[in-house]
C-alpha cells in the first residue's frame, strides 16, 4: 500500500478534503480552463480520495465520473466522500489493475488525470488506451509530474527520492509530447507548470515547518509528519535545480 491513511490524513490537511495532489478546487479549474463538462461522461485515472471526482460533478457539471484506482482502501474512502456530498449515483469508482483501461472504445467524453500518471511506467500504452475510450472530439486533460534530460543522474533528485515511498516513473515534456503524438493525439500540449508549483511547495513546506507541525504530528504521529516535511522539502530542491517539471498535458480526439 502506497497510500496508506496516515500518508492520505496529512495530505488531506494540507490539499484539502477528498486531495492527495497539490493545488485543490483552483487547480482543477486550472486544469479545465476552455473545457465546458456540462452533461459530460468522464474518467479520471488515479482518483485517490476521490476529491476530484466530486469537484468535476458538482463543480464543473459533468453527468457521470467513474474515477478508478489501484487501491481498495481509496476506493472505499472515495465511494464515502460521494455519498458524504449526496453524489453516489453519479460519481463512482472502479478498482482498477495497471493495464489496459477497463471500458469499452468511445465511453467518455473527458478523461482527466491529477498527478496520478507518474507513478505509471508505460506511458506510451496508457495514452493509446485513454485515446481508445475517448469519443471522437474527446479531451484527455493530466497533470503530470515530467523531469529534465538530465535529472535521473541528479543527486537533488536522488536525494529527494529516498525519502519517498513512492514508486516514480518519470519521462521529459519532449517524451511526453512525442508519445501523444505518437499514439494518435491531435492538439498536444506539455505546458510546464515548474514556477507555479516552485511557490505552491514553498508554501506547502512552510506550513509544514510551522503552523501544521504540531497539527500533523497531533494526527499522523511525529515520524510520519516529519518525513512528509522531509519529502516537501526534497521535492522543493528538485523544483529549484529544474530536475523536476509538473506539468499540464492535453490532446484531443478528432475521429
Ligand atoms: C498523488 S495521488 C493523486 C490522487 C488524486 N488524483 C488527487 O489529485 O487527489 C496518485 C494516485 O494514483 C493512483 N495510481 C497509481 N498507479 C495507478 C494506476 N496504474 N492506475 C490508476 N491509478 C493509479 C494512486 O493509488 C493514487 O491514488
Amino acid at each position: 500500500m502506497k497510500y496508506p491513511k496516515d500518508v492520505t490524513d496529512a495530505a488531506e490537511l494540507i490539499w484539502g478534503e477528498g486531495m492527495i495532489s497539490p493545488g485543490g478546487p483552483e487547480k482543477v479549474a486550472q486544469m479545465l480552463e476552455g473545457i465546458d463538462l456540462s452533461g459530460q461522461r468522464v474518467l479520471d485515472i488515479g482518483s485517490g480520495l476521490g476529491g476530484v471526482d466530486v469537484l468535476l460533478a458538482a463543480t464543473h457539471g459533468a453527468a457521470a465520473v467513474i474515477g478508478i484506482d489501484v487501491e481498495p482502501q481509496l476506493i472505499r474512502s472515495a465511494r464515502d466522500l460521494a455519498a458524504r456530498k449526496g453524489l453516489a449515483g453519479r460519481v463512482t469508482f472502479e478498482l482498477v489493475i495497471p493495464g489496459k483501461l477497463p471500458f469499452e472504445d468511445a465511453s467518455f467524453d473527458l478523461v482527466f488525470s491529477k498527478d496520478a500518471m507518474v507513478h505509471i511506467a508505460d506511458k506510451p500504452a496508457l495514452y493509446v488506451e485513454v485515446l481508445r475510450v475517448l469519443k471522437p472530439g474527446g479531451w484527455f486533460i493530466a497533470a503530470d509530474w515530467l523531469w529534465s534530460e538530465v535529472a535521473a543522474e541528479s543527486g537533488v533528485v536522488h536525494a529527494w527520492l529516498s525519502k519517498s515511498q513512492l514508486g516514480f516513473a518519470f519521462t521529459t515534456p519532449a517524451a511526453a509530447r512525442q508519445a501523444l503524438i505518437d499514439a494518435g493525439f491531435a492538439e498536444p500540449k506539455v505546458t510546464d507548470l515548474r514556477h507555479e508549483l516552485q511557490q505552491a511547495n514553498r508554501k506547502e513546506v512552510a506550513l509544514l515547518k510551522g503552523p501544521l507541525r504540531q497539527k500533523l504530528a497531533t494526527i499522523v504521529g511525529t515520524e510520519i509528519a516529519e518525513g512528509r516535511l522531509a519529502s516537501a522539502t526534497g521535492r522543493q530542491a528538485a523544483l529549484d535545480s529544474g530536475d523536476l517539471i509538473p506539468c499540464h498535458l492535453r490532446g484531443r480526439r478528432l475521429s
